[in-house]
Order: structure tokens, then C-alpha cells, then sequence
């Protein structure tokens, strides 16, 4: 069945972002459990590809407003595509909360983070139980953000080889023009 599909632009970022997401989910993960000699340096990339990310959200936000998305075909129910609306917002929502709480974290921490020289300016104030909870929360919610990429990776698949219904080739295929 035919769709619509994304813009090409939205599909890059899409694609990017989902990319460089799930490897900041592993980079995180190993950083935080091991000692090894790479973990200075893998905390480093954690930090610039996460502020990457942040910059590559705004990006996608502008792109998002300016051509909305296609709309689901109406063989699937309403219900489904109020879930499905609901799971993108919790998506966003995640993908801001994410960098923005990192970086916190290391404003409380009294970590200054430095972007190609620049010393970026604090977002919080220095305080150690702030850094506690801010990072505390930065883990939870990258483990709810990985739960949500697993429940969204399982609709696309349902989707794209059960349904056959154009809602993964419309993610895969950009348009050039809207
Ligand atoms: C880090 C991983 C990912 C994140 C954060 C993510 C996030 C999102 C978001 C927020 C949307 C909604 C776009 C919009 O309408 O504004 C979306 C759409 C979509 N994503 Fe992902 N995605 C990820 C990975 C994947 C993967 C691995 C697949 C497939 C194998 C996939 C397939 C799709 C498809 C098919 C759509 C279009 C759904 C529709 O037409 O309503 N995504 N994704
Ligand atoms: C989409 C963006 C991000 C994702 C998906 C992400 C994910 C993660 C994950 C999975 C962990 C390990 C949590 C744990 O096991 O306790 C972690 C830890 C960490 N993240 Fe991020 N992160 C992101 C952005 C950032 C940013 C922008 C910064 C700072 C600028 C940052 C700083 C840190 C630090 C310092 C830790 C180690 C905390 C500790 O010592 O326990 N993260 N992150």
C-alpha cells in the first residue's frame, strides 16, 4: 500500500539521531560499569554527543513544525494512532529531558562543560544532593528511554513485515519535496 512519506530531511534526522541515540545508551551504560583506561575518554564523547544530540533536537523540532508528519493510514484504529501519538511525545519528551538533565547534573557537580572551547554557562546551582537527584534521574531516564525505542522499534516491525501497511517505508524513504 502507498503513503506518504517523510520529508528527507525529517528522515535523516530521524535515522541520525536514532543512531547516535542507542549508542549513547551503550556508551553510558559501559562507562558507568567499568574502571578500564577508555573511561575518561568515553565519558568525553558521552558528554559531546549528548550535547550534539541536544543541538540535532532543536533542529528536528524546527523541521517537525514547519511539515508535519503524514498522517497513519486509516486502516489503523483510532485508539492505535492515539497511542502511537502519545509514544512520539514520550519519545521527544525523552530526547529533551535527556541531554538537559546531563547537562544540570554537571552544573550541580560544579563540572563545567566546555562545547569547541566555549565554556558552556550553568543550568543549575552547585549543590551535591541537587547532583545526586539530577543524576540519579538522568539514569532512570535513560532506561525508560530504552524501553520506549524497544516498544517503538517492535510497532515499526508489526508494521513493516506484519501489516504491510507503508508506515516503516514511509520512515525509510524521504521525500525530497513536500
Ligand atoms: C533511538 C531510537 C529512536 C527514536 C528516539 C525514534 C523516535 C521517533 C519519533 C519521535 C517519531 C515520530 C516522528 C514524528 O512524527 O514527528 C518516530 C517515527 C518513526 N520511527 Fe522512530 N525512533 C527511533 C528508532 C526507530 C527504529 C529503530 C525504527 C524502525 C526499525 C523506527 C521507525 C519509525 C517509523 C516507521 C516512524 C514513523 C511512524 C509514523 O509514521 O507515524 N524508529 N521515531
Ligand atoms: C540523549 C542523550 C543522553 C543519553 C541517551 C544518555 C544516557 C546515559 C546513560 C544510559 C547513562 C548511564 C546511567 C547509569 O547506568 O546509571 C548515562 C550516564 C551519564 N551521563 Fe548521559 N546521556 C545523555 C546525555 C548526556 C549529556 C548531555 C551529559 C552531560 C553533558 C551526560 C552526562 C552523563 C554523565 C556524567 C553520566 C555518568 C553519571 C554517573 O557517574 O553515574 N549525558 N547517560
Amino acid at each position: 500500500m502507498n503513503r506518504v512519506t517523510y520529508s528527507l530531511p525529517a528522515c535523516l534526522l530521524h535515522w541520525l539521531m536514532a543512531l547516535l541515540i542507542l549508542a549513547m545508551l551503550f556508551i553510558g551504560v559501559g562507562m558507568v560499569g567499568s574502571l578500564g583506561p577508555w573511561q575518561h575518554r568515553l565519558v568525553s564523547l558521552h558528554k559531546g554527543v549528548g550535547l550534539l544530540l541536544l543541538g540535532l533536537l532543536l533542529l528536528r523540532l524546527a523541521v517537525r513544525l514547519r511539515q508535519s508528519p503524514p498522517a497513519l493510514p486509516a486502516s489503523i484504529p483510532a485508539w492505535q494512532q492515539r497511542l502511537a501519538h502519545a509514544a512520539h511525545v514520550l519519545l521527544y519528551g525523552l530526547m529533551l529531558a535527556l541531554p538537559l538533565l546531563g547537562w544540570a547534573m554537571q552544573s550541580a557537580g560544579g563540572y563545567p562543560l566546555v562545547l569547541l572551547g566555549w565554556v558552556l554557562p550553568a543550568i543549575a546551582p552547585q549543590d551535591v544532593d541537587l547532583y545526586a537527584g539530577l543524576r540519579s534521574a538522568h539514569g532512570w531516564l535513560a532506561y525508560l528511554l530504552f524501553a520506549s525505542i524497544l516498544l517503538h522499534l517492535a510497532a515499526a516491525l508489526f508494521h513493516g513485515l506484519i501489516r504491510r501497511d507503508g508506515v516503516l517505508a514511509g520512515m525509510l524513504r524521504g521525500r525530497v519535496r513536500s
